[in-house]
């Protein structure tokens, strides 16, 4: 049977963009020798391979992440599903979060039978404001979820200090942040556990899904692990037909395939992020005679961009016209724009009696109608970027 490109592509033209979200591929391209050569023994050695390249992704992640731990998981939303369950989150409890994130977020607060309580977000680089945590907190507060939204790091190092007041958890999202630090560490250093996701639009993707749960924590890795692994008792392992479940667990390890392409690329991280952080910077430079915001971070703050989000000032407070207007010219230039987290979570109609008349987050809501998300690929030339900053200028003028 011949194979139509189109099967794979379900009919959309792949690179019709002339600024695309990614290129991923082209730094695939560059590494094909290497990436083949990590591939070649999973697809045609011993099965134990795929272990042994997983294994060995985790030693490598943990050592550039500065963690004990790191746990390789299927997927960033079943990820954080399991670090909470590993913190004991379950039915009557209460998470806070934020609004302005993935569904996956609160999808899997809830999904441990528990409540998310959402935060506001501070309008400068569009996380969790820690000014307004103390006040959700109350004796069914068990966990504080944060998100590095775009790449930008969380407050951590501030909900740390209240975590610890109130006896909390911290479980850090930093699925889009890989590569990102904060106060001269990489993200996740004040959580308790933190996802990193490997997604293909991630600062750090694979080829299909994949994530990594990062944890200081022995017994918390130990609990993250089994829940990942079936539940299966690690101690019964050598003993013939005594194998023993002690949890009702999940089947979701990272697959080998795509540890050996994570593992392959993660030495180019620190040059990619170095690359994601100069194209923000040309960006910000280049739109300051604009009427777009660009995101402000606190000093300690070294973000990562997955993108890079601007918000269209000027947008009336009931519709979102200002935003569409540049998403629109943005695309009909070639420039593959997006609008991420928009509307925010609590719009969904899965939602709807989770949230009712939610209407403490005035910064969330505001953020939602102003967003643009410019890319933002290591692989953009310096041309592209001025063609991006000279099309948002016409558009906005
Ligand atoms: C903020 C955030 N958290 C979690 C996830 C889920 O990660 P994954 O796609 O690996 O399941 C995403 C995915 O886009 C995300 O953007």
């Amino acid at each position: 049977m011949q194979l139509s490109p189109s099967l794979f592509t379900g009919g959309i033209r792949v690179g019709a963009f002339r600024v695309p979200r990614s290129r991923a591929s082209r730094s695939h391209r560059e590494m094909r020798e290497e990436i083949n050569a990590a591939l070649e023994p999973i697809l045609y050695g011993a099965y134990q391979d795929s272990y042994q390249i997983r294994a060995a992704l985790e030693r490598a992640f943990a050592e550039e992440m500065q963690a004990r731990h790191a746990v390789a998981v299927h997927s960033g939303t079943i990820a954080l599903f399991i670090a909470l369950r590993a913190c004991g989150i379950g039915p009557g409890d209460e998470v806070i979060s934020v609004g302005n994130s993935d569904i996956s977020t609160t999808g899997a607060i809830r999904q441990c039978g528990a409540l998310p309580v959402l935060c506001d977000v501070q309008a400068s680089d569009y996380t969790m404001d820690p000014q307004l945590v103390e006040a959700l907190i109350n004796e069914r507060t068990r966990a504080i979820l944060p998100v590095d939204l775009h790449g930008h790091p969380a407050d951590v190092k501030s909900l740390r200090a209240i975590a610890d007041r109130r006896q909390l958890n911290i479980v850090e999202d930093a699925a889009l942040a890989t590569g990102a630090r904060d106060h001269g560490r990489p993200v996740g250093a004040f959580a308790d556990v933190t996802m990193f996701s490997f997604a293909p639009f991630k600062p750090l993707g694979s080829a299909g899904n994949g994530a990594m749960l990062v944890t200081d924590d022995a017994a918390l890795a130990e609990r993250i692990r089994l829940l990942v692994g079936y539940g299966h008792d690690p101690s019964g392992e050598t003993a013939p037909g005594r194998q023993n479940y002690i949890e009702e667990g999940y089947n979701v390890p990272l697959d080998g395939l795509q540890a050996a392409l994570v593992l392959t690329k993660l030495p180019q991280l620190p040059a990619w992020t170095a690359k994601r952080r100069a194209i923000a910077a040309a960006l910000e430079r280049g739109l300051a005679g604009t009427s777009a915001v660009t995101p402000r971070f606190r000093p300690e703050s070294e973000p990562t961009f997955r993108s890079y989000a601007i918000t269209v000032a000027g947008s009336s407070s009931q519709g979102s016209d200002r935003q569409l207007e540049l998403y629109q010219g943005l695309r009909a230039a070639g420039i593959e724009a997006v609008i991420h987290y928009a509307p925010p979570i609590y719009d969904y109609s899965i939602y709807a009696d989770t949230f009712p008349n939610i209407d403490h987050l005035p910064v969330t809501d505001r953020l939602a109608r102003q967003y643009v998300n410019l890319p933002v690929t290591p692989e953009l030339t310096a041309e592209e970027v001025e063609y991006m900053i000279e099309a948002t200028g016409k558009i906005l003028a």
